[in-house]
């Protein structure tokens, strides 16, 4: 039977970020949120390397697969790969604006064309008993309405998709860049919560611009779950305060008990042939915030971009993690 899919707290898809030495590394900050990769066309997880672009680390589970695309054919087959390869979930992207992806038609373009998005959606669901969830905007272009919305959540629904991401942006499909269109649309999150307040039967989560947990707790008295991007990138150690604040947890890690275990995974994943700044890159804002910041960030630019690994430079991140430590317990 599977198991059910605790969405209370998931890390957004992003680009370029959450790959799977990411998601490792936030795995060790928490166990309770749900992960997603990126978004994978489906011609890539079709045609590509399939262990280099769909390939996971057990720990990392639960996770979402995300795939872009909008051939029903297409999207069953990565269905039925995704759910061969162990992933919890199948989640389709109905909110990129980037160009690329309008001109292969999936993201958010697809928000104009319900009946095709309602046929994927079937499609997806007779091809597999892992769940298929969708992310999608709010609104495009000049369309921000709840009819619309509500109207385009509806047809998605009753393909049989019960859970549906909602960033509570519009998209802006010609004239902003991708990195625009995550800020120059406005936040719009009464929205949301009247699509969950009219469709109690569906999990609505929230996402967009949450940054604390004062915000995620106030999103959860009026959506099922809250989904965190650029926070979460920016300053991997929120995860932490989450596990705290949101799932009870008393038994988090600290930033040096981590950078011990990541050290392991470092070691391990370069006798495999991964380069130690394909790891250690995600680590950046480890100490945000913290005494040490600017000394780990230093380190890690000066010595972790060598294509050759030098385990005695890996070894030293663990002095620098704990004299980081020691300078914060020290100044707290
Ligand atoms: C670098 C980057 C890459 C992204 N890539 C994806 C993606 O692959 N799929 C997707 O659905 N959204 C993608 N997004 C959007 C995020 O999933 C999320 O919806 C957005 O960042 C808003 O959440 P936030 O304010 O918490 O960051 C990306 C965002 C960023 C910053």
């Amino acid at each position: 039977m599977l198991k059910k899919i605790n969405r209370k707290i998931s890390v957004a898809p992003m680009m370029d970020c959450t790959d799977r030495h990411e998601r490792y590394f936030l795995r060790l900050l928490s166990k309770n949120i749900m992960l997603y990769t990126e978004m994978i066309a489906t011609k890539s997880a079709i045609h590509g390397d399939r262990k280099k672009i769909l390939g996971f680390n057990q720990i990392e589970k639960p996770l979402a697969l995300q795939v872009g695309g909008s051939d029903k054919k297409e999207l069953s087959e990565v269905c039925k790969i995704a759910e061969g390869m162990g992933y919890d979930e199948i989640n389709i992207n109905l909110g990129c604006p980037s160009k690329k992806v309008q001109k292969n038609k999936f993201g958010a373009c697809l928000m104009k064309e319900p009946d095709l998005v309602s046929e994927c959606i079937s499609e997806m669901i007779n091809s597999c008993k892992i769940p298929v969830t969708a992310k999608t905007r709010i609104g495009f272009d000049d369309i921000e309405s709840f009819d619309y919305l509500n109207s385009f959540v509806n047809k998605i629904s009753e393909a049989g998709c019960k859970t549906i991401i909602l960033h509570a942006r519009k998209a802006i499909l010609k004239g902003l860049t991708p990195k625009e269109n995550l800020k120059i649309p406005k936040l719009n999150y009464p929205l949301v919560y009247e699509i969950k307040n009219k469709n109690k039967n569906l999990e609505i989560i929230i996402n967009g611009g949450i940054t604390n947990t004062e915000q995620i707790k106030e999103h959860l008295k009026n959506c099922d779950g809250v989904m965190i991007g650029r926070a979460i990138y920016q300053n991997p150690y929120f995860l932490a305060e989450i596990e705290n604040k949101i799932f009870h947890n008393t038994n988090v890690p600290s930033r040096s008990e981590v950078a011990e275990k990541l050290v392991e995974y470092v070691k391990e994943e370069v006798k495999k042939g991964t380069r130690v700044n394909q790891i250690m890159r995600h680590t950046v804002g480890l100490y945000h915030g913290q005494n040490g910041a600017n000394k780990w960030k230093r380190y890690l630019s000066d010595n972790m971009m060598a294509r050759d690994s030098d385990f005695q430079k890996v070894n030293h991140i663990m002095t620098i993690a704990q004299n980081n430590e020691k300078a914060n317990q020290v100044s707290s």
